[in-house]
C-alpha cells in the first residue's frame, strides 16, 4: 500500500534502556507447513516469569504476520496487535503459548525472515528477522531450546541442531543448545549434498554437508577442506571442539550479506562458498576459505557465547573477524595477510570513520540495527582486540579466552564481561582501553624526534577529531610498536611496544651510537592516522632496509601518495627515487611474489581523495584519475626491461591450486601484465584471454583488455562461455563498469542495468553493477552527476523490494562533503531525493539522515 503521507520519524533505541525480558522460554516447538504463498507456522512457547526482571506487559514481536489463531494453556485469547507485535493478558506464573500464523515467502522480497531464492526456502533472522516467522521475544538475550517439525514434499528439509525423525513429507530437528532467536534457520528443497565426515579432537564423528543446487555439486570441495581446516584449527588454536552430531552449509542465491553462523546450519551467499578453478579467482577462493572459517567459528564466539543485545555485536563480530584474520595468516602468508587487512581497513573503515555515518565499535544508539554491519564494529572491532592482545601478550590473551569461554559459555553476554576477564585474567586495568568501545573517529597520532648525547626520544602526541554527537575526545590507549634502524640499515633496538596513554608522552631510547631511524607502528598495532613530517629519504631507506614487512610496504605507499600528491597538485613528474627502490624491491627474489605484487599496486583513487582531504586541498575525481594513470604509465615504462624476467617468474607450470605460493605467482603475474598492457596496447592481454584456463588470468586478463578499451571480443566470448553461471556473470557485469573508463562508467551501467541478465532483485547483481559504479571513484563522480543520479534511481527502486541491500549502498554517498561545491549539490540533491521518497523505509531513512547531518 502506498501512502504519500510525510513518513513518522523511526524510533531510536538506546543501550542505555536495556531491560531484560520479563519472561524466560524453557523450550520453543515450531511446525512449518511449507507453501510459497501460505506457509503456515505453528509455535508452542513454555514461558515463565524471569525473576531478574522488572514488570512488564507480555510483548511479543511479529511482522507482516497473519494470526490465525492464539492460545494461552490452551485457551482462545485474541491479542492487541500492531505492525510491530503483539501484546496479551498473561497468566502470573508459568504458561503455554500456542499461536499459528500464516506467512507468503514467496512474496518476501527483503529477504529477511521465510523467503523463497530459486525454488527453495530459507531464512535469514539475524538481526530482526525472526519476528517475520512467528510472534517472539526477538531479542539476543532470551534463549531457548528448538524442536522444529518441518512439513513439505521437497526432498531436503534442514533446520538447526541434530537431525531426528523423518519420513515422507516431513522431517524434525533438535537443536539442544539454547540459543536466540536470530540462530534460527530453515532449508527446504532440491538440493545435493557434498558430504564428508570429521572427527573431532575427542574422537565424535561430525556428519558434515554442503547443501547447493543440482549443478553446482563440483564447486563444493574447496569449501569442504577449508571448513574442515577451520574446525582442527579451532581445537587447536582456541580449544574449541564442534558440539553436534552435524554441520550443514547452503549455498543461497539469494542473500543480502555474506553468510550466516546459524546453529549447525549455517547458509551462505552461493558467492561465498562455490569455487572452482574455472569460475573463481584466487581472490575468491581465499575469501570463501575466510568466511567458511568465520561462520564456523562464530559457533563459539557467537553461538555458545552470544550478545545480550545489539550494541554487543562487536562482542561477536570483532572476535570472529581477528578469529579468521588469525586463521588466514596461518594458512597463508602472515604479512601480505595483514597489509590484504590494513587496506581493506583504510579503504572501508576509515572513510566510515572519518565521516558523518562514525560510530563507535559499540554503538550507542540506533534505529536500524542492521545499518551497524559496518566495517567500524567488524573490522576495528577485530583491530581492538589486536590491540589487546599485543597489550597484554599471547600468552595472557590465552589465558582470558579461557576465562571467557568457561565463564560465559551459554550466556548472552556484554563489552563489559569481556574486558573483565583480560582483567582478571592479567590484573590490568583496561578502564582507558575501553575507550576504543565507545569514543568513534581514528585517532591521529603525531610523533616528533630528538636526538641529544646519544638519547633518541620520540615525543608521542595524540588526538582524535570530532565525530557526530562526539566533540570531545580522551585520549586512547595506542600500542605502538616501534624498532629503530641503524644507518646502515641494521636494526639496533628491535620492535617493542611504547603504551601510549597520554594525549602527550616522550619515550626515551639510550645508549645508541648514532641517530637511528624510526619504523613506527610496525605491523599497523594500531588503527590510527600517523602523522609525521619525514623526508623522502627516510621513507626510501625504510622501503630499503625495514625488518617489518608492513612498515616497508607501507613507506613505498607514503612515498607512491606524496608523489601522486605532488603530481596533482603542483603537475610534478612522478618520483624517480621512489620508481628506483620499488624496482630494487619487486628484483628480489628472495621476498614473497605475493608480498612483490602486493608493492607493485598502489593507492586506491578513493584513499588519494581522503589524503587530499586531509591535506586541505579538495580531491578533483579527474585530476586524481588521470595522475593514477600518469604514475602506472611511469611505472610500466621503467619495469619494462624487468618485465621478461618477472613474467617467468610468475608463471606456473603445476596444476591449479589456489594456495599462497601459485596465487602469490599470479598477482604477481597480472601485476606483470598490468603494466605489460601500457606497453604493448594489449597484445599480452589477448593472449593471456585466449589461453587461460582459470579464472584467475581470465579475469585478470579482461581488466586489461577493459583498460585498454580492446575488450569487445573478449567480452563477447566471455558472455558466451559465462552466460549460464551467476556468480562468473556478476564478474562479468561488475568488471565491466568498475573498470571503466571514467568518462563512460555510468553510460555502461545504465546500459547493463537494461540487460536481460539484469536481475535487480538479486542483492549480488544489483551490487555488481551499481557496487561496481561506486567504486570507479571517478566514474562515480562524474562531473554533470549521472553516475549520482543513476544509483540514487536504483537505491529508490530498491527501498520497496528490499531495503537493507539498498541501505547498505548509500554509504557510496558518506564522503559527499569531501568534493568541491558543485559535486556536493549534486550529491546533496540525490540524497534528499532518496530523503522525499513516500514510504522511505527505516532502513534508508536512517542512513540519508545520518549521511545529511
Ligand atoms: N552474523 C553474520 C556474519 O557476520 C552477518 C549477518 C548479518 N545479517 C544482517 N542482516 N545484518 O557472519
Ligand atoms: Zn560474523
Amino acid at each position: 500500500m502506498k501512502d504519500a503521507a510525510p513518513q513518522a520519524a523511526a524510533e531510536t533505541v538506546y543501550l542505555k534502556d536495556y531491560t531484560p525480558f520479563g519472561w524466560q522460554i524453557a523450550d520453543v516447538h515450531l511446525t512449518f507447513r511449507l507453501s510459497p504463498t501460505a506457509t503456515r507456522v505453528l509455535a508452542r512457547i513454555h514461558f515463565a516469569p524471569n525473576p531478574g526482571a522488572p514488570k512488564q506487559d507480555f510483548f511479543l514481536h511479529g511482522e507482516e504476520l497473519r494470526l490465525i489463531r492464539a492460545a494461552i494453556d490452551g485457551t482462545e485469547v485474541t491479542p492487541e496487535i500492531t505492525d510491530k507485535g503483539l501484546t496479551c493478558a498473561v497468566p502470573d506464573g508459568p504458561f503455554l503459548w500456542e499461536a499459528e500464523v500464516e506467512i507468503a515467502p514467496e512474496a518476501n522480497t527483503a529477504l529477511e525472515g521465510l523467503y523463497m531464492s530459486n525454488g527453495m526456502y530459507c531464512t535469514q533472522c539475524e538481526a530482526e528477522g525472526f519476528r517475520k516467522i512467528t510472534y517472539y521475544p526477538d531479542r539476543p538475550d532470551v534463549m531457548a531450546i528448538f524442536t522444529v517439525r518441518i512439513e513439505s514434499d521437497l526432498p531436503v528439509l534442514l533446520s538447526n541442531g541434530n537431525p531426528g525423525d523423518r519420513g515422507a513429507g516431513f522431517a524434525e530437528w533438535h537443536d539442544p543448545w539454547r540459543k536466540p532467536a536470530y540462530l534460527f534457520a530453515l532449508v527446504a528443497g532440491d538440493l545435493v549434498a557434498h558430504p564428508d565426515r570429521f572427527r573431532t579432537r575427542s574422537g565424535k564423528d561430525v556428519d558434515l554437508n554442503i547443501w547447493v543446487r543440482p549443478g553446482d555439486e563440483g564447486k563444493c570441495a574447496f569449501g569442504m577442506e577449508a571448513l574442515k581446516k577451520s574446525m582442527r584449527w579451532d581445537e587447536e588454536e582456541y580449544g574449541r571442539e564442534y558440539d553436534l552430531d552435524v554441520f550443514n552449509i547452503v549455498a543461497v542465491d539469494d542473500f543480502n550479506m555474506g553468510a550466516m553462523e546459524n546453529k549447525g546450519l549455517n547458509i551462505f551467499n552461493s558467492s561465498c562458498v562455490l569455487a572452482s578453478p574455472e569460475t573463481s579467482t584466487d581472490g575468491n577462493f581465499e575469501r570463501i576459505e575466510a568466511i567458511i572459517a568465520h561462520e564456523y567459528f562464530h559457533n563459539w564466539t557467537g553461538n555458545r557465547i552470544t550478545c545480550r543485545d545489539w550494541f554487543q555485536l562487536c562482542l561477536k563480530e570483532g572476535l570472529t573477524v581477528f578469529r579468521d584474520q588469525q586463521f588466514t595468516a596461518d594458512m597463508r602468508s602472515a604479512p601480505v595477510k595483514r597489509i590484504d587487512d590494513v587496506i581493506m581497513l583504510r579503504a572501508r573503515q576509515f572513510p566510515e570513520d572519518q565521516g558523518p555515518l562514525a560510530h563507535p565499535v559499540r554503538p550507542e544508539s540506533f534505529q536500524e540495527i542492521n545499518n551497524f554491519y559496518t566495517a567500524t564494529v567488524y573490522e576495528k572491532g577485530a583491530e581492538v582486540i589486536g590491540m589487546l592482545r599485543t597489550l597484554v601478550g599471547a600468552e595472557a590473551y590465552a589465558k582470558a579466552l579461557d576465562l571467557y569461554f568457561d565463564r560465559h559459555d551459554g550466556d548472552a553476554a556484554t563489552i563489559e564481561d569481556w574486558l573483565r576477564v583480560f582483567e582478571e585474567a592479567t590484573g590490568r586495568d583496561l578502564s582507558q582501553f575501553k575507550r576504543w568501545y565507545s569514543q568513534a573517529g581514528t585517532p591521529r597520532v603525531q610523533v616528533d624526534e630528538d636526538w641529544t648525547d646519544g638519547t633518541y626520544s620520540l615525543t608521542v602526541r595524540q588526538h582524535t577529531p570530532p565525530t557526530p554527537g562526539q566533540p570531545d575526545k580522551a585520549p586512547q590507549v595506542i600500542p605502538l610498536a616501534v624498532g629503530l634502524l641503524g644507518p646502515n640499515g641494521d636494526e639496533v633496538v628491535p620492535t617493542r611496544v611504547l603504551e601510549v596513554t597520554e594525549a602527550e608522552q616522550r619515550f626515551e631510547f639510550t645508549g645508541l651510537g648514532a641517530r637511528p631511524v624510526p619504523s613506527l607502528n610496525r605491523g599497523f598495532s594500531a588503527p590510527i592516522v600517523l602523522e609525521r613530517e619525514t623526508s623522502r629519504a627516510e621513507r626510501a631507506f625504510l622501503l630499503a632496509h625495514d625488518t617489518d614487512p608492513f612498515n616497508r610496504w607501507d613507506a613505498s605507499r607514503e612515498l607512491a601518495r606524496d608523489s601522486l600528491f605532488e603530481m596533482i597538485t603542483k603537475d610534478a613528474a612522478p618520483d624517480g627515487d621512489w620508481l628506483d627502490g620499488l624496482q630494487r624491491l619487486v628484483a628480489d627474489t628472495t621476498l614473497d611474489p605475493a608480498y612483490r605484487a602486493l608493492m607493485l599496486s598502489g593507492p586506491s583513487q578513493s584513499e588519494l581523495a581522503q589524503m587530499l582531504h586531509t591535506r586541505g586541498v579538495t580531491p578533483d575525481p579527474d585530476a586524481i584519475w588521470s595522475a593514477a594513470e600518469r604514475l602506472a604509465q611511469a611505472t610500466a615504462e621503467r619495469f619494462a626491461d624487468m618485465l621478461p624476467a618477472l613474467a617467468r617468474e610468475a608463471s606456473v607450470s603445476a596444476a591449479y591450486a589456489p594456495d599462497a605460493e601459485q596465487s602469490g605467482k599470479r598477482a604477481l603475474g597480472s601485476a606483470v601484465l598490468s603494466m605489460q598492457t601500457r606497453l604493448d596496447g594489449g597484445y599480452a592481454a589477448e593472449a593471456q584471454f585466449a589461453a587461460a584456463d582459470n579464472m584467475t588470468q581470465q579475469l585478470s586478463a579482461l581488466t586489461q583488455l577493459i583498460r585498454a578499451d580492446r575488450a569487445k571480443a573478449a567480452l563477447a566470448a566471455f558472455y558466451e562461455q559465462w552466460q549460464g553461471d551467476r556468480l562468473v556473470m556478476d564478474k562479468w557485469f561488475g568488471l565491466q563498469v568498475g573498470a571503466a573508463a571514467p568518462a563512460r562508467a555510468a553510460d555502461i551501467a545504465a546500459e547493463l542495468t537494461g540487460h536481460d541478465l539484469f536481475d535487480w532483485k538479486n542483492p549480488n547483481r544489483f551490487r555488481a553493477v551499481l557496487g561496481g559504479l561506486a567504486m570507479n571513484h571517478a566514474g562515480f563522480h562524474r562531473a554533470d552527476g549521472a553516475g549520482y543520479r543513476l544509483l540514487a534511481d536504483w537505491l529508490i527502486r530498491l527501498d520497496d523490494l528490499n531495503p537493507q541491500t539498498a541501505a547498505r549502498m548509500c554509504s557510496a554517498f558518506q564522503t559527499w562533503t569531501r568534493y568541491d561545491a558543485d559535486r556536493q549539490d549534486l550529491m546533496r540533491a540525490e540524497l534528499q531525493r532518496i530523503a522525499d521518497k513516500p514510504n522511505l523505509s527505516r532502513d534508508m531513512g536512517e542512513m540519508v539522515g545520518r549521511i545529511l547531518s
